[in-house]
């Protein structure tokens, strides 16, 4: 039995899809292997697929994006589902109304799944823990806490470029403190094996804690990249940094930035990533974003099938959905094997 009652149901299945550091492997392989399905379907000239035909999906997007929310919305609409984009600016919540009265109204136009943003670390969980039984929360990304679909994406694709990850040296370069992807990529890649897990940054954009993820650090990202299968570029997150981490971001790119000189010392096969937004001359040159070891749009593709995959694994886990599976046969067979045992 899983020891995260939150995100799993009383029967050990996936319901909510919130942060990956207390999931089980198993969880994380059956995702990957139903993304792998759902790419079959993003490449049909009618990409759908009847899975959450008559569910609701709203996104709930607190901060800006534009990879997460609009990949969630294809995901949901090539799932067959409705999709719901509130727009938190002309919402009643500039007027007052709370984060709870906002997600109860949504509950009451009989929303089945929110996709949430929200600055604040533990928002989604505080989500989870007080909508009805019948609703699915998806983490879209939750202050510097956690951005569990990223990081799935991002396994994604280092699987399908890789093969496994038990030889892997996979480098993550740039602001490890202020990122939920970094906190993401890490837990993911230790619960699936990796061999050694690299992060590269000046003090000050490291947590104090940084030893305890279970990952080497190094200062000099030329050290860290020697040998590296896998590295992946952060930007700079000013939004979250109070006062002045590094002297400027010309000092970062002149120190840390991935540039074609400095990306020769990885392994000549090694593939570039990044979560985007990219900050080209800050973090990464614009010759390696664009380059051939480059897969940083993959990823963005890949991203769909991901998010595909993590709703229909989630909403087959529901009360809801529970029910009717005993009530009109086992609906989760439509999803295959995709019902997050874990
Ligand atoms: N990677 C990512 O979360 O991008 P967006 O902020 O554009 O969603």
């Amino acid at each position: 039995m899983s020891s995260d009652p939150l995100q799993y149901n009383a029967e050990g299945k996936l319901r909510h899809f919130l942060s990956l550091d207390t999931l089980q492997r198993d969880t994380l392989i059956n995702i990957l292997d139903t993304a792998e399905n759902f790419t079959s379907v993003n490449d049909k000239a009618i990409k759908k697929a009847p899975l959450l035909r008559g569910k609701t999906v709203a996104n709930i997007f607190f901060e800006n994006s534009t990879r997460t929310r609009t990949t969630f919305e294809l995901a949901a609409k090539r799932l067959s589902a409705d999709v719901l984009n509130v727009n938190l600016v002309t919402s009643s919540t500039t007027k007052g109304e709370s984060l709870l009265d906002t997600l109860r109204n949504l509950e009451a136009m009989q929303c089945d799944m929110f996709i949430v943003r929200h600055g604040d670390s533990g928002a989604a969980h505080f989500i989870a823990s007080h909508v009805a039984d019948h609703i699915s929360v998806i983490n879209g990304g939750d202050g510097q806490h956690s951005h569990p679909t990223q990081g799935m994406l991002d396994m994604f694709t280092i699987r399908r470029c890789k093969g496994s990850f038990d030889n892997l040296v996979v480098v993550i370069i740039g602001d490890i403190l202020h990122s939920r992807v970094a906190r993401s990529d890490i837990a993911a890649l230790r619960i699936l094996g990796t061999r050694e897990i690299r992060v590269a940054a000046p003090r000050t954009l490291l947590p104090a804690d940084v030893e305890s993820l279970g990952v080497s650090v190094f200062h000099r990202v030329e050290d860290a990249l020697d040998g590296a299968d896998v590295v992946i570029g952060l930007r700079l997150q000013n939004e979250r940094m109070q006062g002045a981490t590094i002297p400027s971001s010309d000092e970062f790119y002149y120190t840390y930035g991935l540039t074609p000189e400095r990306l020769r010392i990885a392994k000549p096969d090694a593939i570039v990533m990044h979560p985007g937004p990219t900050n080209r001359g800050v973090e990464i040159e614009a010759g390696v974003a664009d380059g051939q070891q480059s897969v940083i749009l993959h990823q963005v593709t890949y991203g769909i099938a991901v998010r595909m995959a993590v709703m229909a694994i989630t909403m087959s886990n529901t009360t809801d959905a529970t029910n009717r599976q005993t009530e009109s046969g086992d609906a989760a067979a439509t999803v295959g094997n995709q019902t997050g045992n874990p």
